[in-house]
């Protein structure tokens, strides 16, 4: 994992259907990406975050059927609106890819073609049960009572059309040899042995070819049948990249380091797409990682209960950066978890208003109040600040540690563990009194530099999460804005107290707005 500066870092999100609008399970995976990318930058490593939307298939031609207008019309409708919200909620990736773009079509063909010239592709007949929402076939033993889909829960369709079929059941051995070899190919670890003991049963080859509707891409050489859906898909993470058109940056990123996803499509991602990696000769991604699921107020989202969280509201309500900071603080990423509105508001007002939000105020009121807005020179510590600087200089890297591994809750942990701690700090050594006396003058130069340097390393920690208010925090600390998109080490200079690239003495500091206002429970 890239754990050094200038290493490339590759990160993708699943790429999204468009036949739903986007809602809070959309914006959790992306939010996760972000904060991966924007961290990996900090490390001074050289990124490239993707997303996209995934655009064929029986599934987005029928939804496109029932509301009257072509496939490429849905599609259209609902990419502007994932885009609108990425750009909401600030996400930072570098491409966004769409599967009816050219430059996808050219290279799924071609890796289709690959696969072919391998000898892993050959004509057969399929008879089935077909999800259309899943866009899986399952058999009669994976399926639920009545035939309904084991992932959904909704009626399957029986199907028999002449397909084409990878070879995949030539992969078993090999598959299950990578993931023992690679300790970190599938996380969490209690994914990775679902993973194992599904492909241990033996693995079947694999429909993917379709005859039965028209709106994808056709197979090569035999255009009555539609290369799967789950095929064309997939390929997204190479042709994003120059599959198929340029060769050289496609060998600048790849193997991806991240393909993060939810847990309901680890298989596609953990089992088809590394056979067909292996059958085109490609390297494997180094990481396939399967976060849970949210429910909202205890129940499952469903179209019939209409409670899906709509995180353009999220963001209208209580701002982007809020969101983003409970997406990833609430619980483990790999874990399912809960979205409850008075869990939502209760974290902005204790973490955010409270925690770091009067931190920040108090600290910069001080300087502002005993020493004109200027940062004063610091005068030599004492045990109590050697602590503190210690502190900051562990949480630092406690927190890059966690963030290695996609830990986001650990690392939010760790940092909210400093800012508790650099409030102790204020509280013992209490600079009121310290204003006092002319004599301490030496003393409160000291405290009011320590608050303001830990909070230049927390205005960096977390940035990955709140880039807008880690910014904002900057600004009042008179440090520059870090950069959306380049890499800066920033992070080595969060584990250097009072050194070179720390705060400077006699910079200014402004109280300004508050970071964060509480929000009143009742009108929540
Ligand atoms: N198009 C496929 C992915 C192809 S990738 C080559 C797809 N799209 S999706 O739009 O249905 O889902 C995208 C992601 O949203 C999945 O990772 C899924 O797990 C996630 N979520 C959908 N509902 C969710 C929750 N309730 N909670 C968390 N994430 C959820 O699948």
């Amino acid at each position: 994992m890239s754990k050094n500066k200038g290493d490339r870092f590759y990160i993708t999100t699943p790429i999204y259907y468009v036949n739903d609008y986007p809602h809070i399970g959309h914006a959790y995976t992306t939010v996760a990406c972000d904060a991966a990318a924007r961290f990996q930058r900090l490390l001074g490593n050289e990124v490239f975050f993707l997303t996209g939307s995934d655009e064929h298939g029986e599934k987005i031609e029928k939804s496109a059927k029932q509301e009257g207008e072509t496939p490429i019309q849905l599609a259209d409708r609902v990419v502007e609106r994932l885009k609108k919200l990425w750009v909401e909620l600030n996400m930072s990736h570098n491409d966004f890819i769409r599967t009816t773009e050219e430059r996808h079509v050219k290279g799924a063909t071609q890796f289709f073609h690959k696969v072919f010239a391998a000898g892993d592709i050959y004509l057969g007949e399929y008879e089935g049960w077909y999800c259309v929402p899943c866009e899986a076939y399952w058999t009669e033993t994976q399926l639920l009572e009545a035939s309904h889909c084991p992932t959904c829960q909704r009626p399957t369709e029986r199907l028999k059309e002449a397909s084409y079929f990878f070879k995949m059941s030539k992969y078993t051995e090999a598959l299950l040899d990578h993931i023992k070899n690679n300790p970190e190919f599938i996380q969490p670890t209690s994914k990775r042995n679902e993973v194992v003991s599904f492909v241990r049963q033996g693995l079947r080859d694999l429909s993917i070819s379709r005859t039965s509707f028209s709106w994808g891409i056709p197979v090569p050489q035999d255009s009555k049948h539609i290369i799967y859906v789950w095929f064309d898909a997939l390929t997204n993470y190479l042709t994003a990249i120059g599959y198929g058109s340029d060769e050289k940056q496609f060998n600048h990123w790849w193997p991806a380091n991240y393909h993060v996803v939810g847990k309901d499509i680890l298989r596609f991602h953990a089992i088809y797409w590394p056979t067909f990696l292996m059958s085109a000769g490609l390297p494997l991604p180094k990481t396939i990682y399967a976060h849970g699921w949210w429910t909202v107020e205890g129940e499952k989202m469903s179209k019939s209960k209409d409670n899906f969280v709509d995180p353009f509201d999220m963001v209208k309500k209580y701002g982007a950066d809020a969101f983003r900071y409970f997406l990833l603080r609430e619980f483990p990423f790999g874990l399912d978890g809960d979205f409850s509105k008075n869990a939502f508001v209760r974290r902005i007002n204790s973490d955010l208003a409270n925690d770091l939000g009067n931190l920040t105020s108090r600290a910069i009121s001080m300087v502002e109040k005993y020493r004109d807005g200027l940062v004063p020179e610091p005068s030599g510590g004492q045990e109590r600040d050697n602590e503190l600087a210690q502190r900051a200089k562990e949480c630092a890297q406690d927190y890059t540690q966690a963030m290695q591994a996609l830990g986001f809750e650990e690392a939010l942990k760790k940092t909210w563990d400093f800012i508790g701690r650099v409030n102790r700090y204020i509280d013992k050594t209490k600079p009121w009194q310290l204003a006092k006396t002319a004599d301490d003058k030496d003393r409160l130069d000291q405290v009011l530099y320590n608050l303001i340097e830990s909070l230049r390393i927390v205005s960096i920690l977390i940035f990955p999460f709140m880039p807008v208010m880690a910014n904002q925090l900057r600004q009042k600390i008179s440090l520059p804005s870090i950069d959306d998109r380049s890499s800066h080490g920033y992070l080595e200079e969060a584990e250097q107290w009072a050194d070179t690239n720390s705060v400077q003495p006699q910079s200014k500091v402004h109280k300004g707005e508050p970071l964060f206002k509480r929000i009143d429970e009742n009108l929540a």
